[in-house]
């Protein structure tokens, strides 16, 4: 599988984020979903991918966390495209259990305990997200952050068994504001009061003139540590 990954990725070099997502869509169909958080970036994949094929899986992982805003925007995209944007949620039980047992704002106790709150509210609805996939499409670029700097375009995701499409890994934060702003697509209002990077409510802050995107996400945590698991290598 590797190998064909680096064909692919020699293959289509010179593609668009667009004419990447086409020709996956065309290969892949029924097999390939976008997972969206509805951040800038997802929703210039969600503009693409509609303009393709609006029939596309497009799903997003409800960890009972999100602001509100995230939640209006999940209606306002679904209206904008006569989508309906497929939500996964995580296990009430284990969640019970998981706040019952360790606190309702676990996630500031400890690495550990961030990362089950992670693993119980995203990784495992994304696990059953994926059933019946062969790709998932993300938002990734590689200047979000150093965790990222390496990444392909075109990736197997040895964790999942899949390949991940980053369509808009070269591109830069400036390139997708002025896209969304071209096409008129909707985002989230957070984004306009210095919240480049939008995860869950607790896990999110705003950012200070010259920090990085996303220094306010767990912003107690150290730069190396911050990935929720969704994107592990
Ligand atoms: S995270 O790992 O830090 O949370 P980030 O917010 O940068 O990820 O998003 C990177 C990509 O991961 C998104 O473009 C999207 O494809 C996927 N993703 C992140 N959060 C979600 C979510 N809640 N639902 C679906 N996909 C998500
Ligand atoms: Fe839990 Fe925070 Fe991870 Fe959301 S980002 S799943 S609230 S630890």
């Amino acid at each position: 599988m590797k190998d064909q990954i680096i064909a692919l990725n020699q293959q289509l070099a010179n593609a668009g984020a667009s004419e990447l997502i086409r020709f996956f869509l065309e290969k892949y169909k029924g097999k390939i979903a976008l997972s969206s958080s509805l951040g800038l970036e997802d929703q210039v994949l969600t503009d693409m991918v509609c303009n393709i094929d609006s029939q596309t899986k497009i799903f997003t992982l409800d960890t009972g966390r999100l602001f509100p805003e995230t939640y209006d925007l999940i209606h306002r995209t679904n209206q904008k495209y006569g989508i309906k944007m497929q939500v996964f949620f995580p296990d009430a039980e284990k969640v019970e259990e998981m706040v019952n047992s360790k606190g309702i704002n676990l996630f500031y106790n400890s690495i550990e305990d961030r990362k089950t709150c992670c693993r119980i509210r995203k990784i495992e609805p994304l696990k059953r997200a994926f059933a019946g996939l062969e790709v998932w499409i993300c938002g990734l670029r590689r200047d979000q952050s150093i965790t990222r700097s390496e990444m392909q375009p075109i990736e197997w995701d040895e964790n999942n068994g899949l390949i991940k499409l980053n369509p808009l890994i070269d591109w830069t934060e400036e390139q997708v504001r002025t896209y969304i702003k071209e096409h008129k697509i909707p985002f989230n209002p957070l984004h306009d009061r210095d919240f480049p990077s939008i995860g869950c409510q607790p896990c999110t802050r705003a950012v200070l003139p010259g920090e990085d995107l996303r220094a306010g996400r767990w912003w107690w945590e150290n730069p190396e540590t911050k990935e929720c698991g969704l994107h592990k290598r």
